[in-house]
Protein backbone atom coordinates (compact mmCIF):
# COMPACT_ATOMS: atom_id res chain seq x y z
CA UNK A 1 0.00 0.00 0.00
CA UNK A 2 1.42 3.53 -1.09
CA UNK A 3 4.56 2.48 -2.41
CA UNK A 4 2.32 1.83 -5.79
CA UNK A 5 1.19 5.49 -5.91
CA UNK A 6 2.31 7.04 -9.92
CA UNK A 7 1.85 10.68 -10.46
CA UNK A 8 0.55 11.50 -13.56
CA UNK A 9 1.87 14.53 -15.06
CA UNK A 10 0.07 17.54 -15.63
CA UNK A 11 -2.70 17.26 -12.75
CA UNK A 12 -1.98 18.57 -9.48
CA UNK A 13 -0.10 16.38 -7.29
CA UNK A 14 -1.86 17.08 -4.09
CA UNK A 15 -5.49 16.25 -6.14
CA UNK A 16 -3.81 12.57 -6.92
CA UNK A 17 -3.17 11.95 -3.38
CA UNK A 18 -6.45 12.85 -2.44
CA UNK A 19 -7.92 10.47 -5.22
CA UNK A 20 -6.13 7.45 -3.94
CA UNK A 21 -6.49 7.83 -0.99
CA UNK A 22 -10.34 7.96 -1.40
CA UNK A 23 -10.11 4.83 -3.52
CA UNK A 24 -8.49 2.86 -0.92
CA UNK A 25 -11.39 4.19 1.48
CA UNK A 26 -13.96 2.83 -1.25
CA UNK A 27 -12.70 -0.30 -2.09
CA UNK A 28 -12.48 -0.96 1.88
CA UNK A 29 -9.01 -1.01 2.05
CA UNK A 30 -9.00 1.37 4.97
CA UNK A 31 -11.68 0.92 7.09
CA UNK A 32 -14.01 3.62 9.02
CA UNK A 33 -11.86 4.51 12.51
CA UNK A 34 -8.59 3.42 10.86
CA UNK A 35 -6.03 5.59 11.86
CA UNK A 36 -3.89 7.54 8.23
CA UNK A 37 -0.47 7.64 8.60
CA UNK A 38 0.48 10.84 9.99
CA UNK A 39 1.90 13.35 7.00
CA UNK A 40 5.53 13.11 7.56
CA UNK A 41 5.21 9.31 7.25
CA UNK A 42 2.91 9.55 4.37
CA UNK A 43 4.62 12.05 2.63
CA UNK A 44 7.96 9.83 2.96
CA UNK A 45 6.26 6.49 1.87
CA UNK A 46 4.29 7.98 -1.20
CA UNK A 47 7.57 9.92 -2.19
CA UNK A 48 5.46 13.44 -2.60
CA UNK A 49 6.18 17.21 -0.08
CA UNK A 50 4.79 17.06 3.29
CA UNK A 51 2.74 19.88 2.10
CA UNK A 52 1.30 17.90 -0.74
CA UNK A 53 -0.15 15.35 1.96
CA UNK A 54 -1.42 17.85 4.36
CA UNK A 55 -3.42 19.59 1.09
CA UNK A 56 -4.61 16.02 0.39
CA UNK A 57 -5.93 15.40 4.27
CA UNK A 58 -7.53 19.22 3.91
CA UNK A 59 -9.43 17.85 1.08
CA UNK A 60 -10.59 14.93 2.36
CA UNK A 61 -11.09 16.55 5.70
CA UNK A 62 -13.76 18.89 3.52
CA UNK A 63 -15.53 16.07 2.21
CA UNK A 64 -16.17 14.52 5.30
CA UNK A 65 -14.20 11.35 4.46
CA UNK A 66 -11.75 11.67 7.31
CA UNK A 67 -12.00 13.14 10.69
CA UNK A 68 -9.04 14.75 12.97
CA UNK A 69 -8.49 14.06 16.03
CA UNK A 70 -6.86 16.91 18.21
CA UNK A 71 -3.00 15.41 19.22
CA UNK A 72 -3.70 11.85 17.89
CA UNK A 73 -3.76 11.87 14.24
CA UNK A 74 -6.19 12.01 11.29
CA UNK A 75 -8.97 8.75 11.22
CA UNK A 76 -11.01 7.57 8.17
CA UNK A 77 -14.40 8.68 8.64
CA UNK A 78 -17.45 6.04 8.38
CA UNK A 79 -18.61 5.70 4.48
CA UNK A 80 -22.36 6.58 3.80
CA UNK A 81 -22.16 4.07 0.95
CA UNK A 82 -22.59 0.09 2.05
CA UNK A 83 -21.22 -2.36 -0.57
CA UNK A 84 -23.17 -5.02 1.09
CA UNK A 85 -26.51 -4.15 -0.91
CA UNK A 86 -28.15 -6.76 -2.80
CA UNK A 87 -26.86 -7.15 -6.08
CA UNK A 88 -29.33 -5.55 -8.31
CA UNK A 89 -28.64 -7.04 -11.73
CA UNK A 90 -30.29 -6.72 -15.00
CA UNK A 91 -30.62 -7.68 -18.33
CA UNK A 92 -30.52 -4.37 -19.92
CA UNK A 93 -31.06 -5.31 -23.20
CA UNK A 94 -34.43 -6.85 -22.67
CA UNK A 95 -35.68 -3.40 -21.42
CA UNK A 96 -34.89 -1.71 -24.31
CA UNK A 97 -37.85 -0.26 -26.31
CA UNK A 98 -38.12 -0.76 -29.94
CA UNK A 99 -36.56 2.96 -30.04
CA UNK A 100 -33.56 2.11 -28.76
CA UNK A 101 -33.27 -1.28 -30.72
CA UNK A 102 -34.06 0.42 -34.12
CA UNK A 103 -31.38 3.00 -33.18
CA UNK A 104 -28.68 0.59 -32.54
CA UNK A 105 -29.70 -1.70 -35.59
CA UNK A 106 -28.88 1.64 -37.81
CA UNK A 107 -25.91 2.55 -35.86
CA UNK A 108 -23.14 3.61 -39.23
CA UNK A 109 -21.02 3.77 -36.21
CA UNK A 110 -21.18 0.50 -34.62
CA UNK A 111 -22.37 -1.86 -37.81
CA UNK A 112 -20.98 0.46 -40.48
CA UNK A 113 -17.91 -0.11 -42.39
CA UNK A 114 -14.63 -0.01 -40.58
CA UNK A 115 -11.33 0.92 -41.53
CA UNK A 116 -7.78 -0.68 -40.78
CA UNK A 117 -4.92 1.23 -40.00
CA UNK A 118 -3.46 2.46 -43.29
CA UNK A 119 -6.32 2.02 -45.20
CA UNK A 120 -7.73 4.85 -48.05
CA UNK A 121 -11.16 6.04 -46.40
CA UNK A 122 -13.74 7.98 -48.47
CA UNK A 123 -16.26 7.23 -45.90
CA UNK A 124 -16.14 10.90 -44.19
CA UNK A 125 -18.24 13.76 -45.27
CA UNK A 126 -16.86 15.92 -42.55
CA UNK A 127 -14.46 19.10 -42.93
CA UNK A 128 -11.16 19.05 -43.65
CA UNK A 129 -9.62 20.00 -39.91
CA UNK A 130 -6.25 20.99 -41.31
CA UNK A 131 -8.12 23.85 -42.99
CA UNK A 132 -10.17 25.59 -39.10
CA UNK A 133 -8.35 28.79 -38.24
CA UNK A 134 -7.79 27.99 -34.52
CA UNK A 135 -6.42 31.39 -33.78
CA UNK A 136 -9.80 33.52 -35.23
CA UNK A 137 -11.74 30.34 -32.87
CA UNK A 138 -9.64 31.14 -29.87
CA UNK A 139 -9.77 34.98 -29.57
CA UNK A 140 -13.51 34.60 -30.28
CA UNK A 141 -13.80 32.53 -27.63
CA UNK A 142 -11.23 35.43 -25.62
CA UNK A 143 -13.48 38.17 -26.91
CA UNK A 144 -16.80 37.09 -25.85
CA UNK A 145 -15.58 35.68 -22.35
CA UNK A 146 -13.70 39.08 -21.66
CA UNK A 147 -17.47 40.44 -22.52
CA UNK A 148 -19.57 38.53 -20.89
CA UNK A 149 -18.65 35.02 -19.47
CA UNK A 150 -20.59 35.42 -16.99
CA UNK A 151 -23.77 34.91 -18.36
CA UNK A 152 -21.63 32.60 -20.72
CA UNK A 153 -21.41 30.32 -17.92
CA UNK A 154 -25.05 30.15 -16.56
CA UNK A 155 -28.44 28.69 -18.22
CA UNK A 156 -29.33 30.30 -21.24
CA UNK A 157 -32.78 30.45 -23.34
CA UNK A 158 -34.08 27.75 -24.71
CA UNK A 159 -34.47 29.56 -27.62
CA UNK A 160 -31.18 30.22 -28.00
CA UNK A 161 -28.36 33.00 -27.14
CA UNK A 162 -30.08 36.34 -28.59
CA UNK A 163 -27.00 37.83 -30.23
CA UNK A 164 -26.76 34.64 -32.36
CA UNK A 165 -30.10 34.61 -33.52
CA UNK A 166 -30.42 37.65 -34.31
CA UNK A 167 -27.18 37.35 -36.64
CA UNK A 168 -28.73 34.12 -37.78
CA UNK A 169 -31.87 35.51 -38.99
CA UNK A 170 -29.77 38.24 -40.81
CA UNK A 171 -28.10 35.84 -42.57
CA UNK A 172 -31.44 34.22 -43.33
CA UNK A 173 -32.47 37.68 -45.28
CA UNK A 174 -29.48 37.43 -46.83
CA UNK A 175 -30.41 34.42 -48.46
CA UNK A 176 -33.54 36.19 -49.55
CA UNK A 177 -36.02 34.98 -46.69
CA UNK A 178 -39.14 37.12 -45.80
CA UNK A 179 -38.68 36.91 -41.84
CA UNK A 180 -41.97 38.25 -42.02
CA UNK A 181 -44.06 35.94 -39.17
CA UNK A 182 -41.21 34.25 -38.83
CA UNK A 183 -38.92 33.38 -36.15
CA UNK A 184 -35.53 31.14 -35.27
CA UNK A 185 -34.71 28.53 -33.05
CA UNK A 186 -31.04 27.37 -32.07
CA UNK A 187 -30.37 23.74 -31.40
CA UNK A 188 -27.33 21.11 -31.27
CA UNK A 189 -26.94 21.21 -35.16
CA UNK A 190 -29.17 20.04 -37.87
CA UNK A 191 -29.87 16.37 -36.36
CA UNK A 192 -31.66 17.85 -33.06
CA UNK A 193 -33.63 20.16 -34.97
CA UNK A 194 -34.68 17.62 -37.21
CA UNK A 195 -35.42 15.38 -33.89
CA UNK A 196 -37.75 18.52 -32.54
CA UNK A 197 -39.92 19.26 -35.45
CA UNK A 198 -40.61 15.37 -35.98
CA UNK A 199 -41.06 15.13 -32.35
CA UNK A 200 -44.09 18.17 -32.49
CA UNK A 201 -45.88 17.48 -35.65
CA UNK A 202 -49.01 15.53 -35.26
CA UNK A 203 -48.67 12.04 -37.25
CA UNK A 204 -51.78 11.88 -39.06
CA UNK A 205 -50.87 9.56 -41.65
CA UNK A 206 -47.76 8.28 -40.59
CA UNK A 207 -46.02 8.75 -43.81
CA UNK A 208 -43.38 11.44 -45.38
CA UNK A 209 -42.32 11.90 -48.46
CA UNK A 210 -38.64 12.46 -49.21
CA UNK A 211 -35.38 12.48 -52.48
CA UNK A 212 -34.32 8.77 -53.21
CA UNK A 213 -31.66 8.12 -51.80
CA UNK A 214 -31.00 11.09 -49.00
CA UNK A 215 -29.28 11.57 -45.58
CA UNK A 216 -28.93 8.11 -43.97
CA UNK A 217 -29.48 9.55 -40.24
CA UNK A 218 -32.70 11.38 -41.77
CA UNK A 219 -33.97 8.13 -42.63
CA UNK A 220 -33.18 7.24 -39.23
CA UNK A 221 -34.95 9.77 -37.59
CA UNK A 222 -37.63 9.61 -39.57
CA UNK A 223 -37.98 5.80 -38.84
CA UNK A 224 -37.52 6.17 -34.99
CA UNK A 225 -40.44 8.58 -35.25
CA UNK A 226 -42.02 5.91 -36.55
CA UNK A 227 -42.93 7.08 -39.80
CA UNK A 228 -43.38 5.16 -43.12
CA UNK A 229 -40.59 6.99 -45.59
CA UNK A 230 -41.62 7.17 -49.30
CA UNK A 231 -38.45 7.93 -51.55
CA UNK A 232 -38.76 9.45 -54.94
CA UNK A 233 -36.05 9.29 -57.84
CA UNK A 234 -33.79 11.91 -58.01
CA UNK A 235 -32.62 13.15 -61.68
CA UNK A 236 -29.76 15.60 -62.95
CA UNK A 237 -31.60 18.71 -61.60
CA UNK A 238 -33.25 17.02 -58.49
CA UNK A 239 -36.15 15.31 -57.11
CA UNK A 240 -38.65 13.27 -60.28
CA UNK A 241 -41.23 15.39 -59.92
CA UNK A 242 -43.74 13.64 -61.94
CA UNK A 243 -43.34 10.23 -59.91
CA UNK A 244 -43.38 12.75 -56.92
CA UNK A 245 -47.48 14.10 -57.94
CA UNK A 246 -48.17 10.91 -59.00
CA UNK A 247 -47.29 9.63 -55.08
CA UNK A 248 -49.25 12.66 -53.75
CA UNK A 249 -52.09 12.17 -55.45
CA UNK A 250 -52.23 8.63 -54.23
CA UNK A 251 -51.34 8.80 -50.65
CA UNK A 252 -51.11 11.57 -47.99
CA UNK A 253 -48.30 12.76 -46.07
CA UNK A 254 -47.70 14.47 -42.82
CA UNK A 255 -44.37 16.13 -44.06
CA UNK A 256 -41.72 15.99 -46.80
CA UNK A 257 -37.75 16.53 -46.43
CA UNK A 258 -35.84 17.97 -49.20
CA UNK A 259 -32.10 18.39 -49.36
CA UNK A 260 -32.07 20.99 -52.39
CA UNK A 261 -28.76 22.02 -52.45
CA UNK A 262 -25.61 19.81 -52.36
CA UNK A 263 -27.78 16.74 -51.83
CA UNK A 264 -26.52 14.26 -49.49
CA UNK A 265 -25.68 11.35 -51.36
CA UNK A 266 -25.57 12.84 -54.62
CA UNK A 267 -24.44 16.23 -54.48
CA UNK A 268 -26.85 17.43 -57.09
CA UNK A 269 -28.41 21.25 -56.85
CA UNK A 270 -32.48 21.45 -57.66
CA UNK A 271 -32.99 23.88 -60.46
CA UNK A 272 -34.67 27.04 -59.88
CA UNK A 273 -37.57 25.92 -61.96
CA UNK A 274 -37.67 22.81 -60.09
CA UNK A 275 -37.90 24.60 -56.53
CA UNK A 276 -40.89 26.96 -58.19
CA UNK A 277 -42.71 23.71 -59.35
CA UNK A 278 -42.15 21.89 -56.35
CA UNK A 279 -43.36 24.59 -53.78
CA UNK A 280 -46.01 24.58 -56.54
CA UNK A 281 -46.74 21.02 -55.94
CA UNK A 282 -46.59 21.46 -51.98
CA UNK A 283 -48.88 23.73 -51.86
CA UNK A 284 -51.39 22.27 -53.63
CA UNK A 285 -51.17 19.33 -51.43
CA UNK A 286 -50.55 21.37 -48.44
CA UNK A 287 -48.15 19.20 -47.31
CA UNK A 288 -45.11 20.88 -44.87
CA UNK A 289 -41.41 21.18 -46.41
CA UNK A 290 -38.50 20.20 -44.17
CA UNK A 291 -35.85 22.04 -46.07
CA UNK A 292 -32.11 20.35 -44.44
CA UNK A 293 -29.98 23.51 -46.06
CA UNK A 294 -26.34 21.91 -44.41
CA UNK A 295 -24.41 22.47 -47.58
CA UNK A 296 -25.24 25.47 -49.09
CA UNK A 297 -22.22 27.81 -48.76
CA UNK A 298 -20.17 24.96 -50.83
CA UNK A 299 -20.67 25.94 -54.22
CA UNK A 300 -18.06 25.76 -56.46
CA UNK A 301 -19.37 27.25 -59.67
CA UNK A 302 -22.67 28.60 -60.95
CA UNK A 303 -24.90 30.99 -59.66
CA UNK A 304 -26.30 30.87 -56.21
CA UNK A 305 -29.60 29.56 -55.83
CA UNK A 306 -32.32 30.53 -53.12
CA UNK A 307 -33.73 28.37 -50.18
CA UNK A 308 -36.94 26.63 -50.94
CA UNK A 309 -37.45 28.99 -47.59
CA UNK A 310 -37.15 32.24 -49.66
CA UNK A 311 -38.84 30.89 -52.63
CA UNK A 312 -42.12 30.42 -50.25
CA UNK A 313 -42.00 34.21 -49.75
CA UNK A 314 -44.46 34.93 -46.67
CA UNK A 315 -46.04 31.37 -46.96
CA UNK A 316 -45.27 30.07 -43.47
CA UNK A 317 -45.05 26.21 -44.72
CA UNK A 318 -41.44 25.70 -44.62
CA UNK A 319 -39.28 24.43 -41.87
CA UNK A 320 -35.77 25.62 -42.87
CA UNK A 321 -32.53 23.48 -41.10
CA UNK A 322 -29.74 25.43 -41.10
CA UNK A 323 -25.97 23.73 -40.02
CA UNK A 324 -22.40 25.24 -40.26
CA UNK A 325 -20.98 21.55 -39.57
CA UNK A 326 -19.96 21.29 -43.16
CA UNK A 327 -18.93 25.09 -43.76
CA UNK A 328 -17.46 25.73 -40.46
CA UNK A 329 -17.21 23.56 -37.14
CA UNK A 330 -19.32 20.36 -36.10
CA UNK A 331 -17.66 19.90 -33.00
CA UNK A 332 -19.63 23.53 -31.98
CA UNK A 333 -22.73 21.83 -32.05
CA UNK A 334 -24.73 24.48 -33.31
CA UNK A 335 -27.78 24.33 -35.86
CA UNK A 336 -31.05 26.36 -36.16
CA UNK A 337 -34.90 26.26 -37.31
CA UNK A 338 -36.24 28.72 -39.70
CA UNK A 339 -39.80 28.58 -39.15
CA UNK A 340 -42.84 30.00 -38.54
CA UNK A 341 -43.43 31.76 -34.86
CA UNK A 342 -46.22 29.81 -33.95
CA UNK A 343 -44.03 26.60 -34.86
CA UNK A 344 -40.71 28.03 -33.27
CA UNK A 345 -43.50 28.68 -30.35
CA UNK A 346 -43.95 25.20 -29.60
CA UNK A 347 -40.22 23.87 -30.43
CA UNK A 348 -38.79 26.36 -27.84
CA UNK A 349 -40.92 24.39 -25.44
CA UNK A 350 -39.81 20.87 -26.49
CA UNK A 351 -36.43 21.96 -26.42
CA UNK A 352 -36.54 23.09 -22.91
CA UNK A 353 -38.36 20.24 -21.91
CA UNK A 354 -35.98 18.06 -23.56
CA UNK A 355 -32.05 19.84 -23.04
CA UNK A 356 -32.90 23.14 -22.10
CA UNK A 357 -30.96 24.81 -24.42
CA UNK A 358 -27.98 24.24 -26.47
CA UNK A 359 -24.56 25.41 -25.06
CA UNK A 360 -24.48 29.04 -24.57
CA UNK A 361 -20.42 29.17 -24.73
CA UNK A 362 -20.81 26.76 -28.46
CA UNK A 363 -23.73 29.52 -29.40
CA UNK A 364 -21.33 32.71 -28.58
CA UNK A 365 -17.76 31.22 -29.78
CA UNK A 366 -19.99 30.59 -33.07
CA UNK A 367 -21.68 34.37 -33.10
CA UNK A 368 -18.55 35.88 -32.06
CA UNK A 369 -16.43 34.30 -34.87
CA UNK A 370 -19.19 35.36 -37.58
CA UNK A 371 -19.09 39.17 -36.21
CA UNK A 372 -15.35 39.21 -36.09
CA UNK A 373 -16.32 38.46 -40.02
CA UNK A 374 -14.19 35.30 -40.06
CA UNK A 375 -16.84 33.21 -41.93
CA UNK A 376 -16.18 34.96 -45.55
CA UNK A 377 -12.50 34.75 -45.24
CA UNK A 378 -12.33 31.31 -44.04
CA UNK A 379 -15.18 29.98 -46.89
CA UNK A 380 -12.73 31.55 -49.18
CA UNK A 381 -10.22 29.79 -48.37
CA UNK A 382 -11.65 26.66 -47.52
CA UNK A 383 -13.66 26.94 -51.02
CA UNK A 384 -10.68 27.31 -52.93
CA UNK A 385 -9.55 24.27 -50.89
CA UNK A 386 -12.58 21.71 -51.81
CA UNK A 387 -13.26 23.21 -55.18
CA UNK A 388 -9.56 21.90 -56.14
CA UNK A 389 -10.15 18.51 -54.28
CA UNK A 390 -13.59 18.22 -55.48
CA UNK A 391 -12.11 18.69 -59.60
CA UNK A 392 -9.22 16.59 -58.82
CA UNK A 393 -11.37 13.44 -57.11
CA UNK A 394 -13.53 14.24 -60.56
CA UNK A 395 -10.54 13.84 -63.03
CA UNK A 396 -9.68 10.48 -61.06
CA UNK A 397 -12.91 9.30 -61.36
CA UNK A 398 -12.99 10.17 -64.88
CA UNK A 399 -9.89 8.58 -65.43
CA UNK A 400 -10.14 5.22 -63.58
CA UNK A 401 -13.83 4.46 -62.91
CA UNK A 402 -15.67 2.84 -65.00
CA UNK A 403 -19.25 4.33 -63.63
CA UNK A 404 -22.34 5.00 -65.54
CA UNK A 405 -23.26 8.06 -64.04
CA UNK A 406 -21.24 10.25 -61.97
CA UNK A 407 -22.63 13.32 -59.59
CA UNK A 408 -21.77 16.04 -57.33
CA UNK A 409 -21.99 19.87 -57.89
CA UNK A 410 -20.36 20.93 -54.63
CA UNK A 411 -19.84 19.82 -51.09
CA UNK A 412 -17.58 17.44 -49.87
CA UNK A 413 -18.51 14.03 -51.77
CA UNK A 414 -19.67 12.74 -55.28
CA UNK A 415 -21.66 9.74 -55.85
CA UNK A 416 -20.97 7.11 -58.38
CA UNK A 417 -23.36 5.14 -59.92
CA UNK A 418 -22.25 1.92 -61.90
CA UNK A 419 -24.30 -0.28 -64.18
CA UNK A 420 -27.99 -2.11 -63.49
CA UNK A 421 -27.35 -5.09 -61.27
CA UNK A 422 -23.67 -4.30 -60.12
CA UNK A 423 -23.09 -4.51 -56.69
CA UNK A 424 -20.79 -2.25 -54.59
CA UNK A 425 -21.04 -4.01 -51.41
CA UNK A 426 -19.08 -6.22 -53.37
CA UNK A 427 -17.13 -3.98 -54.62
CA UNK A 428 -16.32 -2.87 -51.36
CA UNK A 429 -15.13 -6.02 -50.04
CA UNK A 430 -12.38 -6.36 -52.78
CA UNK A 431 -11.52 -2.70 -52.28
CA UNK A 432 -11.14 -3.37 -48.39
CA UNK A 433 -8.91 -6.20 -48.57
CA UNK A 434 -6.79 -3.74 -51.28
CA UNK A 435 -6.68 -1.01 -48.18
CA UNK A 436 -9.43 1.45 -49.76
CA UNK A 437 -13.03 1.62 -48.38
CA UNK A 438 -15.47 3.78 -49.15
CA UNK A 439 -19.60 4.18 -47.90
CA UNK A 440 -21.98 2.07 -50.45
CA UNK A 441 -24.47 3.82 -51.58
CA UNK A 442 -27.58 1.39 -50.37
CA UNK A 443 -27.67 2.72 -47.45
CA UNK A 444 -28.74 6.15 -48.50
CA UNK A 445 -32.20 4.53 -50.16
CA UNK A 446 -35.62 4.54 -48.24
CA UNK A 447 -36.30 1.37 -50.13
CA UNK A 448 -33.22 -1.45 -50.03
CA UNK A 449 -32.10 -0.19 -53.71
CA UNK A 450 -29.09 1.46 -54.98
CA UNK A 451 -26.72 -1.31 -54.57
CA UNK A 452 -25.03 -0.27 -57.81
CA UNK A 453 -23.90 2.89 -56.28
CA UNK A 454 -21.48 4.39 -53.44
CA UNK A 455 -20.59 7.80 -52.40
CA UNK A 456 -16.74 9.27 -52.19
CA UNK A 457 -15.85 11.88 -49.50
CA UNK A 458 -13.13 13.59 -50.34
CA UNK A 459 -12.51 16.73 -47.45
CA UNK A 460 -10.22 14.51 -45.67
CA UNK A 461 -8.47 12.03 -48.07
CA UNK A 462 -5.12 13.51 -49.36
CA UNK A 463 -4.53 14.02 -53.09
CA UNK A 464 -2.20 11.62 -53.71
CA UNK A 465 -4.81 9.14 -51.88
CA UNK A 466 -7.42 10.47 -53.89
CA UNK A 467 -5.80 9.10 -56.75
CA UNK A 468 -4.54 5.56 -55.11
CA UNK A 469 -7.93 4.90 -54.07
CA UNK A 470 -9.99 5.71 -57.06
CA UNK A 471 -7.35 3.54 -59.26
CA UNK A 472 -7.99 0.89 -56.43
CA UNK A 473 -11.49 1.32 -57.16
CA UNK A 474 -11.95 1.22 -60.32
CA UNK A 475 -9.77 -1.59 -61.01
CA UNK A 476 -11.41 -3.77 -59.14
CA UNK A 477 -15.02 -2.37 -60.51
CA UNK A 478 -13.38 -3.43 -63.85
CA UNK A 479 -12.61 -6.70 -62.42
CA UNK A 480 -16.33 -7.13 -61.48
CA UNK A 481 -17.87 -6.29 -64.59
CA UNK A 482 -15.56 -8.39 -66.84
C1 LIG B 1 -27.75 16.04 -45.41
C2 LIG B 1 -27.11 16.54 -44.14
N1 LIG B 1 -27.74 17.44 -43.41
C3 LIG B 1 -27.18 17.95 -42.29
C4 LIG B 1 -25.95 17.53 -41.85
C5 LIG B 1 -25.34 18.15 -40.63
O1 LIG B 1 -25.85 17.66 -39.46
P1 LIG B 1 -25.40 18.31 -38.06
O2 LIG B 1 -25.67 19.78 -38.18
O3 LIG B 1 -26.28 17.67 -37.05
O4 LIG B 1 -23.95 18.04 -37.86
C6 LIG B 1 -25.26 16.55 -42.58
C7 LIG B 1 -23.97 16.04 -42.13
O5 LIG B 1 -23.38 15.15 -42.68
C8 LIG B 1 -25.85 16.05 -43.77
O6 LIG B 1 -25.22 15.14 -44.51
Amino acid sequence: MYQDFKITAGRPVYVQVKEYLKRLMVKGVLQPHQKLPSTRELSELMNVSRNTIISAYIGLEEDGLIYTQKGKGSYVAQMAISVTAPLLELNWKERMNSQALLAEEMDLMKHGIRAERGTISFTSIAPNEKLFDLGNVKRAFLDRMAVEGEVLLNYGYAKGYKPLIDLLKQYMEQKGVDLTGKDLLITNGFTEGLDLVLSALAKRNGAVICENPTHHTAIKNLRLHGYEVTGIDMERDGINLEQLEQVLSRQSFDCAYFIPSYHNPTGIVMSPQKRLELMRLMTRYQIPVIEDGFNEELRYSGSHVSPLIAAAGEGNGVIYLGSFSKVLFPGLRVGWVLADQELIYYLESLKRARSIHTSTLDQSILYQYLLNGNLDKYLRRARAEYKRKYEWTRRCCEAYMPYSLLTGDGGLHLFVSFAEGFDTRRLLELCKQRGVIFTPGDIFYTDGTGRETLRLGFSRVSDENIEAGIKIIGEAAKELLT
